[in-house]
């Protein structure tokens, strides 16, 4: 790969380093990126399923994730890691991305990781042709098309060291520091930089000089190479190798720092873990020299290095290899923005016609879409198109769940609160409040059962066991007036359609084992409507191809009990207007089906 990022480039953000990740974005923005450069992070100890960010003016979601594989799996396209773990993580993070593939970049801003570790990390990398930056980096930026974290600092820096467009010079420094200060000089001399790398400081980096200046040389916007070595190791020699074999035609300017180290009687060590000479040929000034012999650019001193800089710039200007580059259009980042109280991402009614995950109301509304009530389920509440079968499904539970006569708890409620004089809402949701663990709300609490002794490979009577243990009637098993004798028959066409139109049902199957079980003690002990609904749909969804965390997710929240709510809420509304049109009188209950065994009350 000649560039190292290009506009679409994505990245997984290892810890949810909100100021870092801003950053990313709102130089994301000001460049006018389409897609943010971030497409997930990894928090391992998040509770929460997103980040807000600002976008602009704007706020959009990026979502966590709790572990790397997570990440990349909802996210294949995103082939670079930012692996900002500290120095105690940041090996894992980086060996399990090695090992699982996908990512072309793995940056790694942590120091200090055991230089043993370090070497073999990056061994493992070069093996698998993965371009490891750092570790002790601030990273690299491909100007006009992806920066990483803080390189290159706040926006107006960005602007005026020209890092929001690519310029042509290749960039390769050690230092972070050093790395905003030269693209600086280079923007001030020249028109600034194609592709920078800061390597980091450590003894033991991934990519090293070399690697860095071979993809420069492969790509066509970088014109030029600036080094910007330091005291310490033999990296530049390999520099000098490629010049001298012809590896590396473009021009390279270069300097090693350190040069003050000869004015010291020993050994000098600087800041960066690697920069100490541990022998002549390592120190700064042997460097500059061997580098200047081979025919690159070396200034006299530091300070004379944007004169270098200019001279060469002039001269591949003046012969034409590089031309006037025109400033791109940019977006301004506002200076104050407002954070969003409410998120919201099933239905949008900003425009003309509102739309139910992307989709106008006119295109599921009327019978020659082809839409039915499982359509606008599937779009509303799961922001998915569902074939056919299962918003067929969907719609035979609403169907078969949306009343079952004035006896049942929450009719009863429902009818008694009507006939109190109350409104169809009011008497509606006394009805509803009735629907939980024992009435119609036992659909999740099935599901999360069978679920488990499905997971964990119980035999039904392990399952009895265990349900015994936990001391709670099993969820969706066992009825008031059906049995195998009266069976309900709404469970018998629910067990059709699944039967003619799901791929496969193991965990009815599971569950239908189960109810030989229980029915051997008692007949009314039958998988009940309940149960075979949420069961069903556990089938369903794995048919469909959700993940089992996905499924989990969909239990504990309720979303089972919710399609008896919308179904049964039919048949509440429909008891609500019976009383209403039959006016009927408030409801009394006669006091002799009434056991009264009230004793007076003892003086304490
Ligand atoms: N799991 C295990 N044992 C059960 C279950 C169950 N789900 N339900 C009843 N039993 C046992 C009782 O513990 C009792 O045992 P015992 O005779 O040794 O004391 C025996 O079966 C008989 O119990 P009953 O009290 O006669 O059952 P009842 O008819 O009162 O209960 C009910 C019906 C409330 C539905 C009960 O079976 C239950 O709680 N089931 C789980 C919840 C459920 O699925 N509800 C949804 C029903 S469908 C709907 O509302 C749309
Ligand atoms: C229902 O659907 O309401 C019933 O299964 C409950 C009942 O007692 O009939």
């Amino acid at each position: 790969m000649a560039q190292l990022f290009t506009r679409d480039t994505q990245a997984i953000f290892w810890n949810n380093n909100i100021s870092a990740i801003q950053r990313m974005l709102d130089y994301d923005y000001t460049i006018k990126r389409e897609k943010p450069s971030i497409a997930a992070i990894v928090a391992p100890t998040a509770e929460s399923k997103f980040q807000k960010f600002f976008w602009g003016g704007d706020e959009i979601m990026i979502n966590l994730y709790k572990t790397t594989s997570e990440a990349k799996k909802a996210h294949p396209n995103a082939d670079v890691l930012l692996n900002f773990g500290s120095f105690r993580t940041a090996y894992d993070v980086t060996m399990e991305a090695l090992d699982m593939g996908g990512f072309t970049t793995i940056m790694i801003t942590a120091e200090g990781i055991p230089e043993r570790l370090a070497r073999k990390m990056n061994a493992v990398a070069r093996e698998k042709n993965v371009t490891v930056i750092g570790p002790a980096t601030v990273g690299a930026i491909s100007p006009g098309a992806f920066k990483i974290a803080n390189i290159g600092g706040t926006i107006e820096n960005i602007i005026n060291s020209k890092l929001h467009r690519a310029g042509s010079c290749g960039l390769v420094t050690r230092s972070g520091g050093l790395f905003n200060e030269l693209s600086n000089i280079i923007a001030i001399n020249a028109d600034g930089i194609a592709e920078g790398v800061a390597i980091g400081g450590d003894r033991f980096v991934g990519s090293v000089f070399i690697d860095n200046l071979l993809r420069m040389q492969d790509n066509p916007e970088v014109k030029y190479m600036l080094l910007l070595g330091e005291v310490g190791g033999t990296e530049e020699y390999k520099v000098i190798d490629a010049v001298k074999s012809g590896k590396i035609t473009k021009p390279i300017i270069a300097w090693c720092i350190g040069t003050i180290a000869k004015h010291y009687s020993s050994g000098v060590q600087f800041g960066h873990a690697g920069a100490s000479a541990n022998a002549d040929r390592e120190t700064a000034e042997a460097k500059n020299k061997a580098m200047s012999e081979a025919g690159i650019y070396v200034p006299s001193s530091f300070n004379d290095l944007p004169t270098k800089i200019s001279e060469v710039y002039n001269k591949l200007k003046a012969d034409g290899i590089i031309s006037e580059i025109p400033e791109p259009a940019m977006n301004t980042v506002p200076k104050t923005r407002r954070s969003k109280q409410f998120i919201c991402t099933i239905s949008d009614d900003r425009g003309d016609e509102a739309t139910y995950a992307g989709f106008p109301i006119s295109s599921v509304a009327t019978p020659d879409t082809g839409k039915g009530i499982g359509d606008v389920i599937s779009l509303l509440w799961f922001k998915k198109q569902y074939p056919k079968w299962a918003t067929q499904f969907i719609e035979t539970v609403i169907k078969t769940v949306a009343d079952h006569g004035p006896a049942v708890s929450g009719a009863h409620n429902a009818k008694v609160t009507a006939r109190a004089g109350k409104s169809v809402v009011e008497s509606l949701v006394t009805g509803l409040l009735t629907i939980g663990p024992r009435f119609g709300g036992a659909i999740d609490g099935a599901a999360e059962h069978f679920k488990y002794a499905d997971d964990n490979k119980l035999t039904p009577v392990e399952f009895l066991n265990h349900m015994k243990k936990l001391g709670i009637p099993i969820p969706g098993i066992g009825h008031r007036i059906k049995s195998l004798r009266n069976p309900d028959l709404r469970v018998v066409g629910l067990k059709k359609f699944a039967a003619e139109h799901f791929p496969s049902t193991p965990l009815l199957d599971y569950a239908l084992s189960v109810e030989q079980l229980t029915t051997s003690k008692k007949d009314n002990l039958i998988l009940n409507v309940d149960g075979t609904i949420g069961i069903l749909m556990v089938d369903m969804w794995r048919a469909l191809g959700y993940s089992e965390i996905e499924i989990d997710e969909f239990i504990s929240s309720g979303t089972l009990n919710a399609f008896f709510i919308a179904g049964r809420t039919i048949g509440f509304i429909g008891h609500v207007l019976d009383e209403k049109r039959l006016a009927m009188p408030m409801y009394r209950h006669p006091m002799d089906d009434i056991l009264y065994q009230v004793d007076m009350a003892e003086e304490i």
